[in-house]
């Protein structure tokens, strides 16, 4: 998207000028999932689809909020004496929420802006199109108000408007991944400590496809809080004999000599997915670094295999689109990204094969679902940015 269709957009709802153009991308995680809230690792990077919005102050002490891709909820005004009131279910939470969540922590809005927000990432699709809007309300507050704060306290504001104010109580993943983007590079994260570092994506000729279900995430806020407190038991049995602070902090053999303390089939399960995936994270990351796309893929593949069974968080539209894309020529490997009950799964595929392997996993997805999948070569991009 060009600044300008942007510019003219603002123009267009408000009557001014704005001031300046602003952009925060999506994300996809490689591997790591449902490990953030385990204190485990994961493996995201930002993708070049994203949020966009341009931005200018109005002298109405309110902040005025307009999204091309919720027409018809039309203008929202939230003013700024008025922020700290409770969610509206509406688009606009995240951005009442990030002012809300910064204002707590001394913030002083000054005065109001007027804000046109465009987005070219699927909405509720696991490509974390909710972060980006923190994140880029996030840069937004800060350059208008002369915030002082780093990208760490924002990544951190994003997650505590989903955990206190949306409801959902996500991990840091999506926001870290967001914030900290950089072109061409993932974020080996371990949430324990929130020490990183960034691996170059050197994948030769090869790309990373983003396939999405385009089925509606139903219910899955609740099941998301549902798998976490399940872990979460877990952890409680294992701590009535062992001193350990999270499950992304047992070995695999120290948490098989203790499943009997958990002694429960479901929850066995969901602590092993976390054990399990936070170790093969780190040999994803370490089978990337020297170069084995091939090992890499097979760990992809692995957590795919691990989410669907021991976690039990993909489904037939999702489990359709990676089975497929297994069988197809030129694959390395693939699994979900993001919560999983829906949205986008991610293969990695060889350059060349890619419109054949979009032509057939459409093919079949279409004809067992009934709709059609979408797909998506991914561009590993920077984070939050000004742009004119
Ligand atoms: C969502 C959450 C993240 C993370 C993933 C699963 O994207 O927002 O914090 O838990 O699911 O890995």
């Amino acid at each position: 998207m060009d600044t300008a269709t942007l510019r003219t957009g603002f123009q267009a709802q408000f009557g001014h000028a704005p001031a300046h153009t602003y952009f925060a991308p999506g994300r996809i995680n490689l591997i790591g999932e449902h490990t953030d809230y385990n204190g485990g690792h994961v493996f995201p990077c930002a993708i070049s689809l994203g949020t966009y919005a341009a931005v200018g102050p109005n002298d109405l002490n309110a902040f005025r909020l307009f999204s091309a891709n919720f027409p018809t909820a039309g203008l929202t005004t939230l003013a700024l004496d008025a922020l700290t009131s409770p969610k509206d279910n509406a688009w606009t939470d995240y951005f009442k929420g990030m002012a809300q969540v910064l204002a707590a922590q001394g913030a002083t809005l000054t005065h109001g802006l007027d804000v046109y927000i465009e987005g070219n990432l699927p909405a509720a699709s696991g490509l974390s199109s909710s972060a980006s809007l923190e994140l880029l309300t996030g840069i937004i507050l800060k350059d208008t108000f002369s915030l002082d704060v780093t990208m760490l306290d924002l990544i951190k504001a994003g997650q505590t408007t989903e955990n206190q104010y949306i409801g959902v109580n996500s991990g840091i993943m999506d926001q870290f991944a967001i914030g900290m983007g950089q072109k061409n590079r993932a974020t080996l994260l371990d949430t324990n400590t929130l020490e990183y570092e960034y691996l170059p994506l050197a994948m030769g000729d090869n790309v990373v496809v983003i396939m999405n279900t385009k089925k509606p995430r139903a219910l899955a806020d609740s099941k998301y809080n549902e798998r976490r407190s399940e872990c979460e038991e877990a952890l409680r049995r294992l701590q009535t004999q062992l001193d350990v602070p999270s499950l992304g902090a047992l070995s695999i053999d120290e948490f098989d000599q203790h499943t009997a303390l958990i002694y429960d089939e479901t929850l066995i399960k969901r602590a092993r997915h976390a054990v399990f995936e936070n170790q093969r994270t780190l040999q994803a990351a370490a089978a990337l670094n020297a170069g084995d796309l091939a090992q890499f893929g097979r760990l992809m593949s692995a957590s795919g295999v691990s989410l669907a069974y021991d976690y039990e968080v993909t489904g037939v539209e999702l489990d359709t689109l990676v089975q497929t894309a297994l069988k197809q020529p030129g694959v390395l490997g693939a699994r979900m990204t993001g919560a999983g009950f829906g949205g986008c799964a991610i293969a990695l595929v060889a350059k060349a094969q890619v419109p054949a392997f979009t032509e057939a996993v459409g093919q079949v997805y279409e004809a067992k679902i009934g709709y059609p999948a979408e797909f998506y070569v991914a561009e590993i991009a920077d984070g939050p940015r000004q742009l004119d």
